[in-house]
């Protein structure tokens, strides 16, 4: 059987407390019940997907490197390093995948210092305000840029 293009979910800080973290803000899912979805999701859209949480920077950063050759798109919600991160900005300038910066709430909406990401100049494209179901609208986004890779 052929393999599965690889998928890079990565979900940076305080982003383990979905669920709880304020839920009228980011709704009521866990970031399990994300992975779920999207694993199911993926199945059925042909996409393997490999999601990770972490709290430090570092980690993600070397996540995202470690991404360079081994995934065919990255979705990341960087949480609040989308506001601060040059660094995460320069690794994932690095890239030659797709690559969808994604946000639970609409940053636009929200206090003035989230309208600003260090991301979206570096991200092919910017997906915000649809809770969970956002990452499902990714993986959807990502399909569609590697087919049409694929094709030429
Ligand atoms: C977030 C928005 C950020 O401003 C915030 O710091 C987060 C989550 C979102 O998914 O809506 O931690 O990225």
């Amino acid at each position: 059987m052929p393999t599965l293009p690889r998928i890079a979910i990565l979900n940076g800080p305080n982003l383990n407390l979905l669920g709880t973290r304020e839920p009228e803000i980011y709704g009521s899912d866990t970031l399990d019940d994300i992975r779920v979805a999207c694993e199911a999701h993926g199945a059925a859209i042909g996409l393997e997907i490999d999601l990770r949480q972490s709290n430090s920077e570092g980690e993600l950063i070397d996540w995202i490197q470690e991404a360079r050759g081994t995934r065919a798109g990255l979705i990341i919600n960087p949480a609040a390093y989308t506001h601060s991160s040059v660094a995460i900005m320069d690794a994932l300038r690095m890239l030659d995948a797709p690559v969808v910066e994604l946000h639970l709430s609409n940053i636009f909406k929200r206090e003035a210092f989230r309208h600003h990401s260090y991301i979206s100049p570096v991200a092919t494209g910017l997906i915000c305000g649809f809770g969970a179901h956002g990452y499902i609208l990714a993986l959807d986004a990502i399909a569609r840029l590697i087919g049409a890779r694929e094709r030429g």
